[in-house]
C-alpha cells in the first residue's frame, strides 16, 4: 500500500477528485478500472521518485533551510527567541506549526506584494522546493536522519550576524544595564556613549541590537558632536540649570546630508525584524572620529510586565578607504504631509509628529482607513538603496512610489499588510537611480477599527506625538540613499573644513546651485486641466526660489496677494492634492523646477488654493 504522505508529497492530495466530482456518484466499473490504472502508474512513478528522492530528514534536508531562513529571528537573543528552531528537538516539537506557517507563506515574514514592487536582495520568501521539502518532512513523521548530515549551526559572533561570520571591527554598547520598570509609560531615553575613534571610518556593515528584545520597542542611533570641553554629564547639568528637559540642546549632528534637505543621517535603527545591514554597491556610511564624538542611543523601552534590564549595542564593520557613494538614512518622504487628502501647514500650532515638520491630526476612534501621504522632492540626482517603513499597531499598509521629472510614475514598494511585529528594511537588488527633480511619494493607511487584530483600543483617538508610545502612531518612511553628484572624499573634506555656523549660513541660493542641483520654486497661477489629462498652471507668476518644499499659512497669505503673470507650467504628480476639486482656482504651488526646451515643469510638493476664482 502506498503511504498517504508519499502521495501527498507527489502532489496527489485528494484521490477522490480523480474519479468523481463532489456530490456525483462514482461511475462503476469504468471508475474502478481507472482507479487500478492510476494506482499502478502512480506506484511506478512513486517508486521512481522514492529511488531518486528519499524521504527528507531534518539533518540532511530541513536544518539547512531553517538555518538559512529562520535562524536570524528564531534563536536566542533575537525577536522570536521564544520559538527556537535551531535544533532537531525544537523543530520536531512544533513541526506541524512550521508546516502550516511555511505552506501558507506566513513564515518567514515577507509582507511585500512582488507584483507591485521592485526586487529586493534580502527577499525572504522560501522557494517552492524548500516549502515542499518541509511539508514532506513533516508528513513523513519529521524524522531526524543521520547526525553526520547535520550542517553547522550558523555562526554568530556573540550574536553579531555578519553573513560571512566576520567579527565586528568596533562594538559600542551602553555603559551599563538600563533598568526597565514592570509597568507604565516609559519616556524615551537618550544615552550618549563616546565614539572611541580618533579618525573617521567608513562603515560597510552594521547591526543594532538590544540585549533584551522583549523590552526594546525601537531605537534610533545618530552620531553627535559635543562642544569642546563638555561631556554628557555637563550637558545634563547645564540643561537642568536652564530648565530644559533635553540635555542634547548643545549637541549638533555629526553627519547631515549636504543637499538642501539638510537632514540628519540616522546611523542605525532597530525595530523588530532588524538584523545586520550590509551596504555593498560601492556605498558606505560615515562614522566621524574625534575627541567630542558621541553616539546618541535614543531608545524607546516598553514595559513587559516584570522589572527587566537591557544593554543595547551597535556593531560596525569598516572598509579601509572612502566609498564611491556615501549613504544617508533619512525620512524619504516627509517634507510635505497630507492627512486624508488635506495638506498640513508647517506653521500650524501644536506638537509636531516625531520626525516631521507638522502636527498630524489624531486618528478618530474606529476609523478603518486613515490615510497619510508624504512627499519629498529631490533637487539632485540620487540613488536609493533601501526602504524601511515604520508605523505602530494601527499601521495597515505602505506604498512607496516615484514621480520622475518627465512625469511618469512608478511604484517601488508595496506592503499591503504592514505588520509592526516585523519591520523589515527592504534592500534593493539593483540600487535605483533617480534623476534630479524626482519626487518620492509614500502613502500609508492606518486601521483603528476592530478589524485590526493588533488594535489595542479601537475606541481611542490615536495621536502622532513627538515621543510616541506603542499605542500612539508614527509615519516614518525611511530610505537609505546617496547623492550622485557628490564624491564622498571631497564632500568629507569640505564638511571637515567648514564649521557648523558656516554651513547654517550658506544661503539657499548657494546651496541649490551646487553641481547638478535644481531649485525649489514657488509660484501662483490658475489651475487648469489640459485635454491630455495633464495639469497646468496658466497665467502664472515668475518662480521665486523657496527654501522649503511644504508651505505655511503666512506664505499662503502672501500668495493670495501676489499678482498673476503670463507664465505657463506643466504640473507633475499632483493627484494627492486633489486637483479636480480646485480646477479654475488661483493656487499657490511649490515644487522642484525642471527646465528644458519645452518650458518649465514643476514636480509639485505643495498645492493650495488661495482664491476661489482666477479672474484677476
Ligand atoms: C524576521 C523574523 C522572522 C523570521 C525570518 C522567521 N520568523 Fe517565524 N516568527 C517570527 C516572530 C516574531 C514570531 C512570533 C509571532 C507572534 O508573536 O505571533 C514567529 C512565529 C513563528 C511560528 C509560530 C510559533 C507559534 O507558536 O505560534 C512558527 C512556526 C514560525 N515562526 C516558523 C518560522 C519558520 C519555519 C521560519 C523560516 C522558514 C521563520 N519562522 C522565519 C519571526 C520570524
Amino acid at each position: 500500500m502506498i503511504e498517504r504522505s508519499k502521495l501527498e508529497a507527489a502532489g496527489v492530495f485528494e484521490m477522490k477528485f480523480l474519479f468523481h466530482k463532489p456530490g456525483e456518484q462514482p461511475r462503476g466499473t469504468v471508475t474502478w478500472m481507472a482507479f487500478v490504472v492510476v494506482v499502478v502508474s502512480l506506484s511506478i512513478v512513486l517508486a521512481g521518485l522514492a529511488a531518486q528522492a528519499p524521504e527528507p530528514t531534518f539533518s540532511k534536508d530541513v536544518a539547512s533551510i531553517l538555518f538559512k531562513n529562520c535562524a536570524k529571528c528564531h534563536r536566542e537573543g533575537q525577536i522570536a527567541s521564544a520559538v527556537p528552531l535551531l535544533t532537531y528537538e525544537a523543530a520536531r516539537f512544533r513541526a506541524d506549526k512550521i508546516k502550516r506557517k511555511v505552506a501558507a507563506r506566513e513564515m518567514p515574514p515577507w509582507p511585500v506584494d512582488p507584483a507591485r514592487s521592485l526586487r529586493f536582495r534580502n527577499d525572504a520568501r522560501l522557494s517552492q522546493k524548500d516549502i515542499n521539502t518541509i511539508v514532506a518532512w513533516v508528513r513523513g513523521g519529521a524524522p531526524k536522519g543521520d547526525d553526520a548530515d547535520l550542517p553547522a549551526i550558523p555562526k554568530s559572533e556573540e550574536g553579531w550576524m555578519h553573513p560571512q561570520g566576520l567579527k565586528p571591527d568596533l562594538v559600542i554598547s551602553l555603559p551599563g544595564d538600563v533598568h526597565v520598570p514592570a509597568q507604565g509609560e516609559i519616556p524615551y531615553v537618550s544615552l550618549l556613549v563616546r565614539v572611541p575613534l580618533s579618525e573617521d571610518r567608513w562603515i560597510t556593515a552594521s547591526q543594532t541590537r538590544p540585549s533584551n528584545p522583549a523590552v526594546v520597542h525601537h531605537m534610533a542611533l545618530t552620531e553627535v558632536a559635543l562642544p569642546d570641553g563638555l561631556g554628557p554629564a555637563d550637558l545634563g547639568q547645564a540643561a537642568r540649570q536652564m530648565g530644559i528637559a533635553n540635555g542634547l540642546f548643545a549637541a549638533r549632528p555629526a553627519v547631515t546630508t549636504p543637499s538642501i534637505l539638510n537632514q540628519i543621517d540616522m546611523l542605525g535603527i532597530y525595530t523588530p525584524g532588524s538584523t545586520v545591514e550590509v551596504y555593498g554597491d560601492g556605498s558606505a556610511k560615515l562614522l566621524r572620529g574625534g575627541k567630542n564624538m558621541y553616539l546618541d542611543f535614543n531608545i524607546h523601552y516598553e514595559a513587559d510586565g516584570k522589572p527587566d534590564t537591557d544593554r543595547s549595542s551597535i556593531a560596525f564593520w569598516f572598509q579601509p578607504g572612502p566609498p564611491e557613494h556615501q549613504l544617508f538614512r533619512v525620512n524619504g518622504a516627509g517634507e510635505t504631509i497630507l492627512a486624508n487628502g488635506k495638506e498640513l501647514l508647517t506653521d500650524a500650532r501644536g506638537t509636531k509628529a516625531e520626525g516631521t515638520k507638522v502636527v498630524i491630526p489624531p486618528i478618530p476612534p474606529f476609523a478603518g482607513h486613515y490615510e497619510l501621504v508624504g512627499v519629498t522632492g529631490y533637487p539632485q540626482a540620487v540613488t536609493i538603496y533601501q526602504f524601511q517603513p515604520h508605523a505602530h499597531h494601527r499601521g495597515k499598509d505602505f506604498t512607496y512610489s516615484v514621480v520622475y521629472p518627465d512625469g511618469h510614475e512608478q511604484t517601488l514598494l508595496s506592503v499591503p499588510q504592514y505588520d509592526h511585529r516585523w519591520q523589515m528594511a527592504y534592500e534593493l537588488e539593483t540600487p535605483l537611480k533617480l534623476p534630479a527633480g524626482s519626487k518620492i511619494v509614500v502613502t500609508a493607511h492606518y486601521d483603528n477599527s476592530k478589524m485590526n487584530m493588533h488594535n489595542p483600543g479601537p475606541e481611542k483617538q490615536v495621536y502622532f506625538r513627538d515621543q510616541n508610545q506603542s499605542w500612539d502612531e508614527m509615519f516614518t518612511p525611511f530610505i537609505q540613499y546617496s547623492i550622485d553628484s557628490q564624491n564622498p572624499a571631497e564632500l568629507h573634506a569640505k564638511a571637515a573644513s567648514q564649521s557648523q555656523d558656516e554651513k547654517a549660513s550658506t544661503s539657499v541660493q548657494q546651496r541649490s546651485t551646487d553641481k547638478g542641483s535644481l531649485q525649489t520654486g514657488e509660484v501662483v497661477g490658475c489651475l487648469v486641466a489640459a485635454p491630455s489629462g495633464n495639469w497646468l498652471l496658466t497665467k502664472a507668476s515668475q518662480p521665486a526660489v523657496s527654501d522649503a518644499q511644504a508651505t505655511t499659512s503666512t506664505a499662503l497669505k502672501a500668495a493670495e496677494a501676489k499678482p498673476l503673470g503670463n507664465q505657463r507650467y506643466q504640473l507633475l504628480g499632483v493627484k494627492m492634492f486633489n486637483p479636480s476639486r480646485r480646477q479654475g482656482e488661483k493656487v499657490a504651488v511649490k515644487g522642484i523646477l525642471i527646465e528644458d526646451a519645452n518650458g518649465i515643469r514643476i514636480n509639485v510638493t505643495s498645492l493650495q488654493s488661495v482664491a476661489t476664482n482666477c479672474a484677476q
